[in-house]
């Protein structure tokens, strides 16, 4: 890639809700994006109504935040902060970031580096100390845009996801988030050896 200055106006923003034309479009860039090779969980492209209603449901789902990249004002990406449930107190120090992705047609502006540094920022303001997540090892370029954005792989599940019909590995990663107060996240890791 190298150098990604854009004459692009490049947002993102968390969604609360979504407009019927803000839907479509995110509906839309599901689909080109699913039909580009996904990587994300969809493998066939799913089509307005159905993905019409998985986006509505995420919206009612208390631990998911949705949040809407857009090009030129556009949406055509999106991502998913996953927060532990509140029965969860041990792991309420780390949440995961899923399901990143952008049509073919946003891609190579920069535009999934700020949707990541975005979700990873409201991560951290809600506390979160620790970043997770997973992504299929055939993910190349998601693999480098964690990677680039300091993402620590701990491991690799070699039956992680079945694409059609290859089994495909995973790759476990996970990254230390900056908050304004707590313990510095080197004393936490440290500690956290032989728990
Ligand atoms: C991963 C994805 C979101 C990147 O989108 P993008 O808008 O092109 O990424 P950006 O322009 O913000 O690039 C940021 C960094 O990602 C990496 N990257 C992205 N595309 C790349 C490519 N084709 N080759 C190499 N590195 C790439 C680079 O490190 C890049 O930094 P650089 O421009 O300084 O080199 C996009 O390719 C995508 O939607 N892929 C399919 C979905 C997916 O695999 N999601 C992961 C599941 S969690």
């Amino acid at each position: 890639m190298g150098g990604t200055a854009t004459a692009h106006a490049l947002s993102v923003e968390r969604a609360e809700s979504l407009s019927d034309a803000d839907l479509a479009d995110l509906c839309e860039a599901t689909d080109a994006a699913i039909i580009a090779g996904g990587g994300f969980g969809w493998v066939e492209p799913q089509g307005r109504e159905v993905l019409s209603r998985h986006f509505r449901g995420v919206l009612l789902v208390p631990e998911r935040e949705l949040f809407l990249a857009r090009l030129d004002g556009v949406v055509v990406g999106s991502a998913q902060l996953l927060r532990p449930p509140r029965n969860n107190e041990a792991q309420a120090f780390s949440a995961t970031l899923a399901h990143v992705y952008l049509a073919p047609y946003a891609r190579g502006h920069g535009l999934a580096r700020l949707l990541v540094q975005r979700v990873e920022e409201r991560a951290a303001a809600l506390g979160h100390r620790v970043l997770n997540l997973d992504v299929r090892a055939t993910q190349k370029d998601a693999i480098a845009l964690f990677e680039g954005l300091g993402y620590i792989r701990w491991g690799t599940h070699p039956a992680y996801a079945r694409v059609k019909g290859q089994t495909v590995a995973g790759q476990f990663y996970y990254k230390p988030l900056d908050t304004a107060r707590g313990r510095p996240m080197g004393d936490i890791l440290g500690g956290a050896e032989g728990a």
